[in-house]
């Protein structure tokens, strides 16, 4: 079981789902923010952007029930700390419920270094204890604040991670031909992916750049076009995630913004393996002419996830396939 962040629910969802896939699992069901799955690998699920942590789950059970069903379940080996997480409004009698898991374990308790951490999610009318397999290393969201070539156009670091997440690619080449400051190219780097970039402006490259070797990360950075990237990358691409300018900060140099997103999706097409997949970020004005025309060219529209970013702006994450 996953426990998704609350921010940016539907991304999330969409995030785990499609990594769950790129492992060949399935997902069984979402309650809440709590995402049921069969898998035979977490192991892939470290990388994800908009979750909190990864869980076996040992019981679930309803709230009415839940004393006589816990007494039934698999006895705990080791040390263990219990945690009790109420996502409702009721909080049923919390000491009560730590003892009847204690009593199902070697009844040894450490709270700083445990064998097993156990949490008890009270939800609505379900009860479902689990055992933690790892947290998610939140240390990358912090990375923005250190980057050295910052701008407000750079991608919020858990969204740029979803976005890489979204193609779930676990290994092979990645393209962001709209890079400016690189955001996304260093999740992608972070993860493993071979990473390529490109942007109008040299001074973006020039930044990107600088940010991806403060990490510590590999990119093959170029001034280009993205209208014209058959010209500039002479190989395939496994995926493109990007995020074109939205026509309100960012300079379109001289060029409207519906064509650029016609003509660089018709570029992007034209770098893509036979199968690849675009994650794109589009304003929320110009999706359904971004959709005709990706039709037009060919790509299948599976995802669309929409995000009001402020009062004036708000953005849909469309996912494509060749
Ligand atoms: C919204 S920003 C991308 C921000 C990026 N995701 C980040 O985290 O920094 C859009 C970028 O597109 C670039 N751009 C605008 N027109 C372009 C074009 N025709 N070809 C390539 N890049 C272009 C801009 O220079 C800008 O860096």
């Amino acid at each position: 079981m996953i426990v998704l962040s609350g921010y940016l629910p539907e991304m999330a969802k969409a995030e785990a789902e499609s990594m769950i896939k790129a492992m060949k699992g399935s997902v069984k069901k979402v309650d809440n923010n709590l995402m049921f799955f069969e898998v035979k690998n977490v192991s892939n699920l470290y990388r994800l952007g908009l979750a909190h942590s990864v869980h076996e789950v040992l019981l679930e059970a309803n709230k009415k029930n839940f004393f006589d069903a816990v007494q039934k379940m698999k006895k705990i080996k080791g040390p263990i700390a219990v945690r009790v997480k109420f996502m409702g409004d009721k909080k049923p009698a919390e000491k009560k419920i730590i003892d009847a898991v204690w009593r199902q374990s070697d009844r040894k308790v450490n709270l700083c270094k445990p064998k097993n951490v156990i949490n008890v999610f009270v939800v609505e009318k379900r009860v479902i204890v689990t055992r933690l397999v790892f947290e998610i290393d939140k240390s990358f969201i912090g990375s923005l604040k250190k980057m050295p070539f910052k701008k407000p156009i750079t991608m919020d670091p858990r969204i740029a991670r979803a976005m890489i997440n979204l193609t779930g690619l676990t290994k092979g080449r990645i393209l962001d031909p709209f890079c400016g400051t690189g955001a996304l190219l260093k999740e992608a780097a972070t993860v493993g992916l071979r990473c390529y970039g490109s942007d109008i402006s040299e001074d973006m490259v020039k930044g990107a750049q600088k940010n991806l070797a403060f990490f510590g990360l590999k990119a093959v950075l170029r001034k280009a076009d993205a209208t014209k990237l058959k010209s500039i990358w002479h190989k395939k691409f496994d995926a493109i995630v990007t995020d074109p300018p939205y026509g309100i900060s960012t300079s379109l140099f001289n060029k409207n913004l519906k064509e650029l997103y016609t003509k660089s999706l018709r570029s992007m097409k034209s770098v893509l393996k036979p199968g690849g997949c675009v994650v794109i970020a589009v304003p929320k004005k110009l999706e359904r002419s971004v959709i005709i025309n990706a039709r037009k060219l060919g790509f299948a529209v599976d995802t669309r996830i929409e995000q009001r970013v402020h009062k004036s702006l708000r953005r849909v994450f469309v996912r494509l396939y060749t």
